[in-house]
Parts: C-alpha cells; sequence; structure tokens
C-alpha cells in the first residue's frame, strides 16, 4: 500500500514537471515579448509573478479574453496549454 501511494506521488510530480517544462516553453513563444523573458517584467505588462494562488480564475479569463493592449489567446491556445503557462508562473511566483 505504502510503495503504490508513494509510486502514485511520483507519478503525479513528475507529470506537474511536464507542465512547468511545457508552460515555460509556451510562456517563451507567447507572452514573454510583453511580460519578459523568463518572467522578468519589461514594464511593458504586469509582472505575472504577482499573480497569487487565488488569481487563476482571473488569469484565464483575462488571458481568454484580453484586456487593454493584450490580445486573447481563446482560439489560439489550447485549455491544457493555458494550464501549463499557470504551471510555469505558478512554479516561479514569488
Ligand atoms: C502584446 C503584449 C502582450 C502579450 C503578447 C501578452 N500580454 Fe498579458 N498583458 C499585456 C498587458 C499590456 C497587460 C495589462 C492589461 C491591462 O490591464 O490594461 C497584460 C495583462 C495580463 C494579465 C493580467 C495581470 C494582472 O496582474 O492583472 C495576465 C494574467 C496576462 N497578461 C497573461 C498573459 C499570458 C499568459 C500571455 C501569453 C499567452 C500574455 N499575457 C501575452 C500584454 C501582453
Amino acid at each position: 500500500m505504502a510503495l503504490s501511494a508513494g509510486l502514485i506521488f511520483v507519478n503525479l510530480s513528475h507529470a506537474q514537471e511536464g507542465a512547468v517544462a511545457a508552460g515555460e516553453a509556451l510562456y517563451e513563444e507567447h507572452c514573454a515579448t510583453c511580460h519578459g523573458e523568463r518572467l522578468r517584467p519589461t514594464g511593458a505588462a504586469p509582472d505575472l509573478k504577482n499573480l497569487s494562488v487565488d488569481d487563476r480564475t482571473k488569469f484565464e479569463t483575462i488571458v481568454w479574453n484580453g484586456r487593454g493592449q493584450m490580445p486573447s489567446w481563446q482560439g489560439m491556445i489550447t485549455d491544457d496549454e493555458r494550464a501549463a503557462i499557470w504551471a510555469y508562473i505558478r512554479s516561479r511566483a514569488k
């Protein structure tokens, strides 16, 4: 029992690492021009590392709808890709 629980845990954390790596690549491709390479803010757009764990719904809504100078990403990236970008941002959060 203890062994299988351990295996499940390892598998989940590997899945999480995979999402973070995928999210990093997607972030650099789609978001870094405005939000800064490696999440280092440029001044042109908010520092996404300031989002808290409770801001996920806000993040998802703004990414889908766009806001101000920021374009909408709905139809440009998938739900899974948006979730991977969130996982990447959370992994670097302050
Ligand atoms: C063309 C430049 C540009 C690109 C590309 C861009 N953004 Fe933005 N983003 C902005 C600007 C500017 C704002 C501030 C909008 C406002 O509040 O007027 C913003 C705001 C946001 C916010 C709200 C932050 C907050 O604290 O309120 C989130 C979340 C966000 N962007 C995520 C993303 C993600 C994820 C991507 C990549 C898929 C992305 N952005 C790509 C320019 C951009």
